[in-house]
């Protein structure tokens, strides 16, 4: 078995997928590398060497690949922040390592208004109307009111304020769901507008899927349609989360999508992706998952709701354990220009993660559990762990904001533990995820119980009929 050396920049549970996929490649011995964010039990685990840089800082990552350069074969990014920061650039210009994941000039999620006028100009019946406000346009408050009222009038109020920054989602306010009248809305847009420029998009009804492939540079080597559940409460209540638990059907597209609406993302997909490489001196400049769009199912087609270039957090976690191929072939493919297509099993996957009391507004609903003593106690996941002698690989537990500490686990503050169930139906694969999630204990952990519910898809197919109608 050939031996190679690959950097892992880590987060979250994500990443601990991607190290799973690695370590477990059929065809190499991998000896991984990990520069993470706490100290992932998971990662440290499987790392060779393994070094905790709380900001993913990008100086401090290239140190830690220069100090191991000879044995880095390459390197892969998963998180948002060093990929804006420049990560592949930096590393790729300082150490001559190869790296999977965009150049900075095209992790396009930089500004949402960039991304907006792409759209516009490549594929503009999926780009919903927005209109932009940037603070240097406007002499004070009551002249940046009158327009954002104007605004409000075109769309009779069904309007979604997004600031053009990344705020891994906390800041996007829906109308009807965040605020219900004109004052509340102009208060949200002004707590993001003294920071800089603010969309107020048209908000439009549907359900969401989440697209994702894997590129070098040439191809998209598409991959199957996730639902990623962002909101913090059952029932898609509560503010937005970096996304709560997500599934994969059998099929490549999702219960409440016909074949035609897979095949209309793929083709908006493909669409952007010649033309935006076209215009690239070199393609290869945006390998790894430049194109994580998030797409909204409405009565006149997929309509894209925004963009990352990164691998989606929980929706990557859904494919990684269940591809067909190696994953180490895989990232060979996007490195060397040759990967037009990735084989995934047939089968359903549903991941739920764990989260602590002080996560997703939580704290504000249920103040008297936020205070539970079982807060500071350790997260066991033995038994969690346990349940693969009855699963086998049906089971994945990802553990993602939690440190090891004294040879016990500690929750952090963001997603906890990702379970990953793998079935013949997506019932069977929640099964086995929620089993998993129950035997996680301590931290006064909480989840959504209702991640793939078939009542839940049950909704998202009546609404999608709904619609059509
Ligand atoms: N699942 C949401 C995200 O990765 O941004």
């Amino acid at each position: 078995m050939e031996k190679i050396g690959v950097l892992v920049v880590s987060y979250g549970a994500r990443e601990a997928a991607m190290v799973d996929a690695l370590s477990r490649s059929p065809n190499y011995k991998v000896k991984l590398y990990v520069a993470d964010k706490q100290r992932n039990p998971f990662n440290v685990e499987k790392a060779a060497k393994h070094v905790v840089i709380p900001d993913l800082n990008v100086e401090a990552i290239c140190q830690f690949a220069e100090a191991n350069k000879p044995n880095i074969d390459f390197a892969i990014v998963g998180p948002e922040k060093p990929i804006i920061e420049g990560a592949r650039d930096q590393i790729e210009k300082q150490t001559g390592i190869p790296v999977i994941c965009p150049k900075q000039e095209y992790a396009i999620e930089v500004s949402k208004v960039q991304q907006r006028l792409l759209f516009d100009e490549i594929a503009p019946e999926a780009n919903p109307r927005f209109k932009v406000f940037s603070p240097k346009d406007y002499a004070g408050t009551p002249e940046v009111k009158q327009a954002v009222y104007r605004w409000l009038d075109e769309l009779d109020n069904q309007a979604v304020v997004k600031p053009d920054r990344p705020t891994a989602g906390k800041g996007v306010g829906v109308w009807g769901d965040h605020f219900n009248t004109r004052e509340q809305l102009f208060e949200h847009f002004m707590s993001n507008f003294q920071y800089g420029t603010v969309l107020i998009e048209e908000k439009i009804d549907g359900e969401e899927s989440s697209f994702m492939a894997f590129c070098d540079g040439k191809h998209l080597a598409v991959l199957p349609s996730t639902r990623d559940h962002k909101r913090a409460f059952d029932d898609d209540k509560g503010p937005n989360t970096g996304g709560m638990g997500s599934y994969k059907d059998v099929e490549d597209h999702l219960p409440f999508m016909t074949a035609a609406d897979r095949e209309n993302e793929l083709a908006i997909a493909q669409k952007i992706f010649q033309h935006w490489t076209a215009k690239m001196p070199a393609p290869s400049a945006v390998r790894g998952v430049p194109l994580y769009l998030a797409f909204m199912h409405t009565r006149g087609g997929p309509k894209i709701l925004e963009n990352n270039s990164r691998p989606g957090d929980p929706e990557i976690i859904n494919i990684l354990p269940v591809l067909k191929d190696d994953f180490v072939d895989v990232c060979y493919g996007m490195l060397e220009g040759s990967l037009s297509h990735v084989e995934v099993k047939k089968v359903a996957t549903v991941l739920t993660y764990k989260v602590p009391p002080s996560y997703g507004g939580y704290a504000q609903v249920y103040p008297r559990k936020v205070n539970s003593p079982e807060m500071d106690t350790p997260v066991d996941l033995s038994a969690a762990y346990a349940l693969s002698a009855k699963f086998g690989d049906r089971i994945r537990v990802y553990p993602g904001s939690i440190e090891l500490r004294d040879g016990k686990t500690y929750a952090l503050k963001s997603r906890v533990v990702g379970v990953l169930g793998v079935g013949d139906s997506i019932e069977e694969a929640r099964t086995v995820s929620l089993e998993g999630i129950d035997a996680i204990k301590g931290g006064a952990l909480w989840n959504r119980s209702d991640i793939a519910s078939a009542q839940g898809i049950q909704k998202s197919i009546q609404h999608m009929r709904q619609l059509r109608a």
